[in-house]
């Protein structure tokens, strides 16, 4: 579905695919539960889901003869610590916008982690005090506006690398990637978990796994708690997405399945049963999972087991997006384990 796509490597090749084998047995063994590691992808600043969308939108940037990538998250966003480590790689400077979307408890919040990491990497981090919103945001367009008064050429890189012509297309590849991976293991996964926020993981999977009648198959895990607008951000770049890898079969909002019930209470702060999430799945598969993102689809997928959502005998493949260096600002919240 990709072929005529430009795509400029970030990764180190397919993911790995490994089976929860003490995790499914701790819920009762009656489905089969699987990860792929999309968190080990790369040896760049530690990896994680930006990188498979990254590697369709850098050859743009450089055909643009761009100097500076822009982009913008929160202050513990993993995306904006990709696009700085990209930058690093493809020998460009990086402009930063870091609002304020998450109420923190950690006093040294905006010093570790990804933030850390960022700016080890030389990017020029700017912080603004405004909160949690996946759309256009100003302070992004005045960031774009004083690089280039400052004579510099940006290329931007939207929330998320979501609302970008190309951002859909890297998960389309992963689509591709677990059926060949299936073929090898001899068996088909019946569904997909994926942490949804700004939208074009999910919405790349959903064209990717649509080819094979799958579509609804990939079971978004809300972790915006914003579900209306991340849905409709959704169905948008699946329906531009598959316009352009020419699918051929038209999307609609019933193939985007999106569950609201574990965003709670709000973007970037675990709940009680997100922390028992995180520390169960570490104390049995040493796989480490965050308290914005991973946390709450581990939560959601742990929870939706236990329910019986999956029929007995299911394969469930959990998309680990990455995000672990974010855990650094959640100290105070695991100061106990
Ligand atoms: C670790 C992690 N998981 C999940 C997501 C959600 O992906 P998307 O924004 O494409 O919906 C993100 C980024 O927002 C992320 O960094």
């Amino acid at each position: 579905m990709l072929e005529k796509f430009e795509r400029y490597p970030l990764t180190f090749g397919p993911t790995h695919i490994e089976k929860l084998e003490r995790l499914g047995g701790h819920l009762g063994g009656k489905v089969d539960l699987y990860a792929k590691r999309e968190d080990c992808n790369s040896g760049l600043a530690f990896g994680g889901n930006k990188l498979r969308k990254l590697e369709y939108i850098v050859p743009d940037a450089i055909a643009s003869n761009a100097d500076t990538l822009v982009s913008i998250g929160g202050v513990q966003s993993n995306h904006t610590r990709m696009v700085a480590a990209v930058a690093a790689k493809i020998g460009m400077k990086c402009r930063l916008v870091q609002e304020s979307w998450v109420p923190h408890e950690d006093a040294v919040y905006d010093r570790v982690g990804n933030i850390l990491l960022s700016r080890i990497m030389g990017a020029d981090v700017q912080m603004v005090d405004e909160g949690f919103d996946i759309g256009i945001r100003e302070s992004w367009e005045q960031a774009i506006a004083d690089v280039k008064a400052k004579g510099g050429k940006p290329y931007p890189i939207p929330a998320g690398a979501s609302v970008h012509k190309y951002g859909g297309l890297g998960y389309v590849g992963f689509a591709e990637e677990v059926r060949a991976q299936e073929k090898e293991l001899g068996f088909a996964f019946d569904y997909i978990v994926v942490c949804t926020v700004t939208g074009s993981t999910h919405a790349g999977m959903l064209v990717g796994f649509a080819k094979d009648g799958r579509e609804r198959k990939v079971i978004g895990i809300d972790a915006s708690c914003t579900p209306a607008q991340t849905k409709a951000q959704v169905l948008k770049i699946a329906q531009s997405t598959a316009t352009l890898v020419e699918l051929g079969k038209e999307l609609d909002e019933n193939d985007v399945v999106l569950i609201e019930d574990y965003a709670y209470p709000v973007y970037g702060v675990p709940s009680q049963e997100t922390k028992e999430a995180i520390r169960l799945c570490a104390r049995l598969e040493g796989m480490i999972t965050d308290p914005v993102y991973e946390g709450k689809s581990m939560q959601g997928m742990i929870d939706l087991v236990s329910k019986g959502y999956f029929p007995k005998g299911s394969k469930v493949l959990y998309a680990h997006l990455g995000g672990a260096p974010a855990i650094n600002g959640y100290a105070y919240a695991f100061r106990n384990g």
